[in-house]
């Protein structure tokens, strides 16, 4: 044990003092399938051998109920198979749940572990009461199946015998199921036999394992469908590759486990920081439906290839695209929800109405955000601040890492290097700018720091396995951490943000939560023991990948309480669950400064959209090595894209900032962020429409043309809410890229407007920036001045972009409010929809009616209204209701820029946004 120690302490060592020469991703920390017994044992079952049939079904409490138990009689030598209570309940929007867990009238020895704090409360609201079953019988079964409605397209199936679940379309196609491969298995907790060894070890680490196995798992098949995403968090391909089936090489499973993966490689299915066991389908065939096991347990998940059942004799309904997948969970309870779509939006608020939608963050926080391990002292960050000024490139947030702080004690400062944090702070925000810094959950055992001491005294850290506070190596060295499962001790947590309590601290800085995988870089796989303890009893494996969602939902909600409830949180996390989205931003983690990991990226940020997530970023330039300065730029023009745009590095990189590699390419930087700047009020637009209805800010191709198989794969390019398509270039030297316009209208480049036909392959050049597109028939909002932050922005005038289809038509939004306080939420807010069509502009309020509780008002006008696509003619435009004349000519397409090609453009219309008003083209 004495040598596992030191083995470790020597890792760690080299971690810290020299991280980036430590050769790439150590494969062997972390447990593969073969070494994880649930997954061996899951995975070697066969097709059939589930032996378990539904009896007792009644309805109780508006729920289906029935038992589950062994058709098979166990043998003398074996112990009973106890029943299994399911319950399957119908929710609006044909979403259909299904739990499955031990009978607690038959005394198991602990109760089975089902995650709070996931759903929210509206979606319980929405249970629809079931008034009756049907009883049907299908295909040649000498039993009958229980058949319950789900919606007006939609019903739900339990099969007796053999046991099945599946969703159809009313009376006919199936769109999901589980167990129709016969694979469910569910280990019950029992006690343990004297010759039994329930320890397991791995890597010097023994796991106690006191209640033995616990394993759940099952099949689920998708119908209709060409391909599956979602399951972050993986550096992969969106489309997710098959693990196993005849055609594919040995793969592991697609792993969720939050873990601290040191280098993560660029395509491999190991599981990293984050965990969100939802699955979606899409196809031609049918569209899309999702499949979401709540579940905070180690998962894996296999995407079986097809003939993947080669020799089994089960037979269904022949759909040539159906995808079959297996799941396993170490441990918790079956709680799973199946949603019908059956269009990709339709899934993500189907989704999102379970967990809950994205909290609309500060307009600040959509803005550009420079971070550096570290930015070494006051006088460093003047430095940086004011060459953003200097070189006229605007940013919104400088971030401070774990040097900051007094021997990596959160909550305090290293006097030395920081020694008037407050009015540090103040002279960023006297530029409209904002701070961060970091507070992660590993606090260090120190006697004289207070949060140690405090933590201590009340018992508030997570337990080891003995009951002793759990002790881990972290970045302080001897560390605990808080136990964020149990409310009490996330209220504790919440208030240390206080301004009192946080010394230092002012009202524009905000949170970033690291490391709360949590990472422990002597435990096992770089994180906490399985069987440390949690609140209750819980044990940690069962806990394990929600753990970082309750230290950043803790976080949130000190900063609403620092803020007496009228200040947006901004808390960036590492580790993520289902719901995360509700508290703030995640980020990708350590990438590497390679081309590789600028292509992952965009498919990781996707999948995380898909699956609830859409405030999300990869650290731009990457986070280990040093990009060259192409790859810098490329990296720049790609993120000023993501909705999450922060450029970050590692301490052992050079210094990076965009200013450092000639005037050149701090020109292409600055036209980068620019163009992110000038976006913001689209972007914001987007982000509401996550916060109002799930819908991600960055999409897949195939949700806006989910007809398009040609876009079912394509993760390179993607989709910047409706209008917008944006590709990153990721190859070295490159001059021109390959881009796929979909659908049958036109696009118009954004930089140069011109015009490309849809449906179609375009070589476009790309000396100066990568590929986007703004699609025929939206109209943009923009503000084409630029700040030195968005702040500063907020009195400026608006430029609406154009872009008319074959029709000569277009529609767009505009979303406003004060960008900082909740006030939105009672209707403080300026919410416009502008449609062109037969020659006239129209803007219309979308707000709903609040009963003017609280209003928004702003004195924002549009200054400049460009045409793209416009049929020659028009000369002047009539502004109604003021009933005056303004001029259409040619004018730039940017305001900035020399070389901006002339538009027409209707000159100072001076409408403004809170108004309704025409403008027709004369
Ligand atoms: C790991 C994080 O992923 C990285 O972004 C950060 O800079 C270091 N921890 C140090 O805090």
């Amino acid at each position: 044990m004495r040598t596992v120690y030191l083995y470790h302490l020597l890792y760690l060592l080299l971690l810290v003092v020299h991280p980036s020469s430590v050769s790439s991703w150590k494969r062997d920390e972390f447990r593969n399938c073969n070494q994880t017994p649930f997954c061996k044992r899951a995975r070697s079952r066969k097709p059939g051998s589930c032996a378990l049939i539904a009896t007792d079904v009644t309805i109780a409490d508006g729920d289906l109920t029935a038992k589950l138990i062994s058709k098979n009689p166990s043998q003398e030598d074996q112990e009973p198979i106890k029943p299994l209570i399911l319950t399957l309940s119908a929710y609006q929007d044909g979403i259909l749940r299904l739990k499955i867990d031990e009978d607690p009238t038959l005394d198991p020895p602990k109760k089975r572990f089902e995650v709070p704090d996931v759903i929210v409360p509206e979606f319980l609201n929405k249970k629809l009461w079931l008034q009756r079953v049907s009883k049907e019988t299908i295909y040649d079964d000498s039993e009958y199946s229980s058949v319950m409605y789900l919606s007006d397209g939609y019903e739900a199936v339990l099969r007796h015998d053999p046991f099945e679940v599946f969703v159809r379309e009313k009376g006919g196609k199936r769109v999901l199921s589980l167990n129709s491969h016969g694979l469910f298995d569910f280990e019950q907790l029992r006690v343990k036999n004297e010759e039994e060894d329930w320890e397991e070890r791995f890597k010097g680490h023994t796991d106690t394992r006191p209640y033995g196995p616990q394993s759940i798992s099952f099949d689920v098949s998708f119908y209709g469908a060409d391909f599956v995403y979602g399951i972050p968090e993986h550096a992969t391909s969106l489309a997710l590759n098959p693990t196993r089936g005849p055609e594919v090489e040995d793969s592991e499973p697609y792993r969720l486990f939050n873990l601290d993966v040191f280098e993560y490689i660029h395509d491999s299915p190991f599981g990293i920081y984050g965990s969100i066991p939802f699955m979606i389908s899409h196809g031609k065939a049918r569209g899309t439906s999702g499949f979401f096991w709540l579940n905070a347990a180690e998962m894996q998940i296999d995407v079986l290839g097809s003939g993947w059942n080669g020799e089994s004799s089960i037979l269904l309904p022949s759909d040539q695209n159906r995808i079959d997948t297996l799941w396993m969970s170490e441990a918790g309870v079956v709680d799973a929800f199946f949603f019908v779509g059956p269009w990709p939006k339709d899934i993500v608020r189907q989704y999102t109405s379970v967990t809950g939608t994205l909290a609309l963050p500060q307009l600040f926080a959509t803005a550009y955000h420079q971070c550096r391990w570290n930015y070494r002292d006051e006088e460093d960050v003047e430095n940086v601040d004011s060459k953003f000024d200097e070189h006229d490139i605007p940013y919104d947030v400088l971030w401070l890492d774990i040097e900051h702080t007094d021997g990596k004690k959160y909550f305090t400062w290293d006097r030395v290097l920081f020694p008037n944090p407050e009015e540090m702070q103040k002279k960023l925000d006297a530029k409209g700018r904002h701070m961060v810094t970091i507070v992660d959950p590993h606090l260090k055992r120190d006697e004289s720091y207070y949060l140690h001491k405090e933590a201590t005294e009340k018992g508030y850290y997570v337990k080891d396995a003995t009951g002793k506070d759990f002790d881990g190596w972290c970045w302080p060295g001897s560390s605990s951490y808080p136990d964020m499962l149990n409310p009490e001790i996330r209220s504790w947590w919440a208030e240390k943000f206080s301004y009192k309590n946080y010394v230092g601290s002012t009202p524009s800085l905000y949170i970033w939560n690291d490391m709360n995988e949590p990472s422990v870089f002597n435990g096992p796989e770089v994180t906490m023991p399985r069987d440390a303890l949690h609140y209750g009893g819980v044990e940690h494996r069962e806990l394990h990948n929600a753990y970082g969602y309750y230290f950043h939902m803790a976080t949130a909600d000190g900063l609403v309480r620092r803020g007496d409830g009228k200040d947006r949180p901004f808390v960036l996390s590492r580790a993520f669950f289902p719901g995360s989205q509700r508290y703030g931003a995640v980020w990708t983690g350590d990438n590497s400064a390679d081309w590789d990991h600028l292509r992952v990226s965009v498919p990781m940020i996707l999948t995380l959209g898909l699956t609830g997530i859409s405030f999300s970023g990869a650290d731009v330039g990457g986070f280990f090595g040093n990009p060259e300065p192409e790859l810098l730029v490329r990296w720049y023009q790609l993120g000023a894209y993501y909705p999450f745009f922060r450029g970050h590095a590692h301490h052992d990189t050079k210094r990076r900032e965009p200013w450092l590699f000639g005037e050149r390419n701090t020109e292409l930087m600055r036209e980068a962020i620019h163009i992110r700047y000038m976006l913001l009020p689209y972007f914001y637009t987007l982000f509401r429409e996550a916060n109002m209805s799930g819908i991600p800010v960055v999409r897949p191709l195939w949700m806006e043309f989910p007809a398009d198989e040609a876009t079912f794969s394509n993760d390179e390019a993607f989709m910047v809410g409706n209008s917008l398509l944006v590709q990153g270039v990721y190859t070295e030297g490159a001059k021109h890229a390959s881009v796929y316009l979909p659908g049958g209208q036109s696009w118009y480049d954004l930089r140069t407007g011109t015009v490309c036909k849809g449906g179609a392959t375009h070589k476009v050049e790309v000396s100066e920036s990568v590929p986007s597109f703004q699609r025929a028939g939206t109209i943009i909002p923009r503000k084409d001045r630029f700040r030195r932050s968005s702040t500063q922005m907020a009195n400026d005038p608006y430029t609406l972009v154009i872009a008319l289809n074959t029709s000569q038509a277009a529609e767009g939004e505009l979303y406003v409010d004060d960008g900082k306080s909740f006030e939105f939420e009672k209707g403080a807010y300026i919410h416009r929809r502008f449609v062109f069509s037969d020659g006239k502009l129209t803007s219309s309020s979308m707000s709903q009616s609040f009963h003017g509780k609280s209003q928004f008002s702003s004195d924002c006008i549009v200054e400049r209204i460009i045409l793209l696509g416009l049929s020659p003619g028009a000369k002047s435009a009539l502004i109604e209701p003021a009933n005056r004349e303004v001029e259409i000519g040619l004018g730039p397409l940017h305001l900035r820029g020399g070389r901006s090609p002339p538009v027409l453009t209707i000159r100072k219309p001076n409408v403004r946004i809170t108004d309704d008003w025409t403008i027709k083209t004369l």
